[in-house]
């Protein structure tokens, strides 16, 4: 190989290695579940959590409810306050499946606060 070719295929090199560190910290891979569960939380419940919950993921802005990326409740916290409801947040039990619910649930133990 000559010098010239070498050079030329440094900017390619680079290009990769910037390719590969933006890959790594890009968004982070979810779950199935988690996946269902973001649509949950921003357009099959009623009202949508996204109405009440800021959550830099779904991009929702501060609302009645507790910020959910300072709040990353656990598995058992959502299921439990989507079910039954808490405070002035209604329940959604009859309007959500239980699955929906755990769905929503893996959802914000996979992205609040991440
Ligand atoms: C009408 C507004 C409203 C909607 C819609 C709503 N929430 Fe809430 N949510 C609240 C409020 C207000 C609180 C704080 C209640 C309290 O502590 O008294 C809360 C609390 C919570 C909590 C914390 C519970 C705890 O144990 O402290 C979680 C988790 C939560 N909401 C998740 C959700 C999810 C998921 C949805 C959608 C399925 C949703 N919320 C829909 C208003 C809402």
């Amino acid at each position: 190989m000559t010098r010239s070719s070498v050079t030329s295929l440094l900017p390619l090199a680079a290009a990769a290695f910037v390719a590969s560190l933006l890959a790594s910290c890009g968004p982070p891979s979810l779950s199935d579940s988690a996946k269902r569960g973001r649509k949950v939380f921003m357009e099959d419940s009623e009202p949508t959590c996204i109405k009440c919950h800021e959550l830099m993921d779904a991009g929702s802005p501060k609302g009645l409810g507790p910020n959910m990326d300072m709040k990353r409740p656990s598995r058992a916290q959502t299921i439990k306050s989507v079910t039954q409801g808490v405070g002035i947040m209604p329940p959604q039990k009859g309007i959500l499946t239980k699955q929906q619910i755990e769905d929503v649930a893996e959802y914000l133990a996979e992205v609040a606060g991440r």
